[in-house]
């Protein structure tokens, strides 16, 4: 099995992540840092990921998180700050499927099933995602066209997406957008680039997979049958 698949079925990141561990010189094979990606891992290799070994998982879980503000969705942080994986409760390693921003909430995959991960990761998989979105000032129809249309968000412009304005008060306007891409920070420049900086953000929905009810730091297994959607999206 080649590294960096090995190292996705240990549950450590996904594929694409993985290689960006082994540039790092975080990956180690039989006692020494591996330098080549293309490694095929061989029966009775010990590999360790940053000191410590790892093996493939059989087991693969599927959860869906409501992320809370203040949460870094990584596996590690250099500042220590909490974790998206430790409101996992499961003994098996999981990683996220995407980023959230330390200060969204909402929505978040975390799984052991790299390939799964990466295929959802993909940039030619374009699912819905849906936000709700609490914006500094009232943000007019027209401003919300404009942000339908697609806007100029510093050297990229994003393609169609849909708003709707729900409410506002004197200070700020909710509203939910639905967008096809997943640029860095995409819905907070978006929004800033209409003049209006979101002051919180919520992923609500991605594809098929709605919070609902779920509370905030919660999490609860995927069913089979959102399991198997899933799937079939990426095929
Ligand atoms: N868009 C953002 O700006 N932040 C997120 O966390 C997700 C989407």
């Amino acid at each position: 099995m080649r590294i960096n698949q090995y190292i996705a079925a240990a549950g450590i990141t996904s594929r694409r992540k993985a290689d960006e561990l082994i540039e790092d010189g975080r990956v180690k094979v039989n006692g020494g840092v591996l330098t080549s990606p293309g490694y095929h891992v061989e029966e009775g290799d010990i590999v360790e990921v940053d000191g410590v070994r790892i093996e493939p998982a059989d087991r693969k879980v599927y959860y869906l998180l409501n992320k809370p503000a203040g949460y870094v969705t990584s596996t590690a942080d250099k500042e220590g700050r909490p974790l998206v994986t430790e409101l996992v409760p499961d003994s098996v390693r999981v990683f996220p499927v995407g980023r959230l921003d330390l200060n969204t909430t909402g929505l978040l995959i975390l799984t052991n099933d790299g390939d799964l991960a990466n295929a959802l990761m993909h940039p030619s998989k374009e699912f819905n995602k849906r936000y709700l979105v609490r914006a500094q000032g009232i943000v007019t129809i027209k401003e919300a066209r404009q942000l339908e249309k697609g806007i100029d968000i510093g050297g990229f412009v994003t393609s169609p997406a849909e708003v709707h304005l729900i409410r506002h008060d004197r200070n700020s306007t909710v509203a939910e957008i639905v967008i096809h891409e997943g640029k860095n920070r995409q819905v907070r420049r978006m929004f800033k680039a209409i003049g209006h900086p979101v002051l919180e953000l919520c992923r609500t929905g991605l594809g098929s997979l709605e919070i609902g009810r779920l509370a905030v730091g919660q999490c609860r297994k995927l069913s089979p049958a959102e399991i198997s959607a899933l799937k079939s999206a990426v095929k």
